[in-house]
């Protein structure tokens, strides 16, 4: 309810600011255009229902912050949330100024606000200092619904694809409301100029005699209420965990005899985080990753059923009963626990991952090569013939695929398993993997010169590829952890490859990687492969000779 509330508020608010920073943005046309904006936005957000939605948002968004506080146990966040939540508080702080000489003074005071040269006279010629505040408040707010946005969208399936756009934008329009307020205040400064009396004339006709310091009485009154309900959580945080203590304590124990005592109302991701044990929460926390989630070893009884949210994370994992959500459970008494998704290779350097170690879907292209008839070849071959053989094709089919911008993601005997879209959109993933398809087949043709002594018939290979939705993590065990993909995609793709052998042909590939490299492939047949679970039949075609596709550009 809490996590509805909060980004359903958070929307109107945001919907707000983009508002306020387009409209400063026009400043960069001219002073014209600015009012000319404010002219239809300012009716939309003082109307009645406007006013409800902004005001109502607003306290909505205060009062779950507040409660956000109070009902974390620990203060210990992770860098990103902590400047969230700093920012996130001092914007009210810093919008009281605003508030009271804009909206208050124009809706309960009579005065006008509702021209832009008015508000820029008063904020750089009147009060400056107040200038540089709106702009910090400018500023502030928007990094804080940018990292509410991310910390909300992050786990979409097509957040990774538009993250580009979203920086672009995240980017460019606090850029631009600053320079429209900039260019703003010029025009406004040469009218000025020309003018003498218009900065008294404006300045006046913007609050009514005698309003000042009733505005910065409201100002103070909004400051003093603020810190008061801050200072009220922080303390009623303190009373509480003293009464906690006193009711008692759940030992939460970790693998490695690790253990700490939290009172009675913490959660096991809590005890996690004030223990300094790594544990993975990328949701933050909010029960809707899984990525939290542990199994309980010892002691179940200490453990009240899971609640309806949690269940449904559950039941979506299928987890079984001794699985629980970290961020969720609140153990009444000692509790064992094993967290299952492994932190520390996550954390390094996680930010830095065009694709998420700890796990997501996102459309990928999977690529399968395999040799044909290899199993013969090696049935009357020297050991180290074979090693040799092999590598030279390995070196080869991995240059082919990592020159062609995708990555190889493993050899599983004398195949090859490579993926495409890691860092690029979908579309460019499926013309370079037939991009990469054109040069594997090219570099064998070299090889199988280069080896014509060695071999008895030329190496063969069949490549199957396919695009869709893979599930992509980091899997493995020990030093063989590395990023792969699995899922239905994968084994589709694999069946490509292996229908190579059944049609003689060199390539097959699906109509929907076809499409997404925006290739037409008229001399290509087609065929219909039915999947198990599939209501209707894959379309995929076959290219008998890879010279026959043409090189594309990515
Ligand atoms: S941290 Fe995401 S579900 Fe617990």
């Amino acid at each position: 309810m809490t996590g509805r509330l909060r980004m359903s508020s958070g929307l109107v608010l945001f919907a707000y600011v983009v508002t306020h920073l387009v409209n400063h943005s026009l400043g960069i046309v001219s002073l014209a255009a600015m009012e000319a904006m404010l002219g239809w936005v300012h009716p939309v957000w003082t109307s009645i229902p406007g006013t409800i939605a902004i005001y109502g948002a607003f306290l909505v968004h205060l009062a779950v912050a507040f409660f956000a506080l109070w009902e974390r146990r620990t203060l210990k966040l992770r860098p990103l949330e902590a400047l969230q939540y700093l920012l996130g508080f001092s914007v009210p702080f810093l919008a009281a100024t605003h508030v009271a000489g804009t909206r208050i003074n124009d809706s309960l005071l009579g005065g006008d606000g509702s021209h832009y040269s008015k508000v820029l006279a008063g904020l750089w010629y009147a009060e400056p200092l107040n200038g540089v505040a709106q702009i910090a408040l400018l500023l502030f707010a928007w990094v804080h619904v940018c990292i509410g946005l991310r910390l909300w969208l992050r786990l979409r399936r097509w957040y990774e694809t538009a993250l580009p756009y979203i920086y672009a934008v995240a980017i460019l329009l606090p850029v631009f409301a600053l320079l429209g307020f900039v260019a703003g205040e010029r025009e406004l400064g040469a009218a000025l100029d020309q003018d003498p009396g218009l900065l008294a004339s404006t300045l006046a006709s913007r609050a009514l005699p005698g309003v000042r310091p009733l505005l910065n009485d409201i100002t103070w009154g909004i400051f003093a209420t603020l810190l008061g309900m801050t200072a009220g959580v922080l303390i009623a945080r303190t009373f509480r965990r003293h009464w906690q203590r006193r009711r008692g304590v759940s030992r939460i124990t970790y693998p490695g005899r690790r253990w700490i005592d939290v009172p009675h109302g913490f959660t096991v991701l809590d005890a996690s985080k004030m223990l300094g044990m790594p544990h993975t929460s990328i949701c933050g926390g909010k029960g809707r990753c899984s990525t939290c989630r542990i199994r309980v070893l010892a002691e179940p009884d200490a453990l009240p059923p899971p609640a309806a949210d949690e269940q449904r994370v559950l039941h979506r994992i299928h987890a079984p009963p001794n699985v629980r959500l970290a961020c969720q459970l609140r153990p009444h008494g000692a509790v064992n626990v094993l967290p299952l998704v492994s932190s520390p290779l996550i954390g390094r350097d996680h930010a830095h991952r065009p694709v998420s170690a700890d796990g997501g879907e996102r459309e990928l292209v999977i690529m399968f090569a395999d040799l044909h008839d290899f199993t013969r070849l090696a049935e009357t071959r020297l050991p180290f013939d074979v090693v040799f053989i092999l590598n030279r094709y390995f070196h080869e089919m991995g240059q082919a695929v990592e020159t062609a911008g995708g990555r190889v993601d493993k050899f599983i005997g004398d195949a090859v398993m490579a993926l495409f879209g890691l860092e690029t959109a979908s579309e460019c993933a499926c013309t370079q993997a037939l991009n990469a398809a054109r040069m594997m087949f090219a570099r064998l043709d070299i090889l199988n010169s280069a080896l014509a002594d060695d071999l008895d018939a030329p190496l063969r290979m069949g490549i199957g590829i396919h695009v869709g939705v893979a599930v992509v993590g980091e899997m493995g065990y020990g030093r063989t952890r590395s990023l792969t993909a699995v899922g239905d995609t994968v084994n589709v793709a694999s069946r490509l490859q292996t229908l190579s052998k059944t049609y003689g042909c060199a390539l097959v590939v699906s109509d929907k990687l076809i499409a997404g490299a925006g290739l037409e492939l008229p001399g290509s047949p087609s065929h219909e492969l039915v999947i198990e679970g599939r209501r209707a039949p894959l379309g995929i075609r076959t290219v008998a000779k890879a010279c026959d596709l043409p090189a594309l550009r990515v």
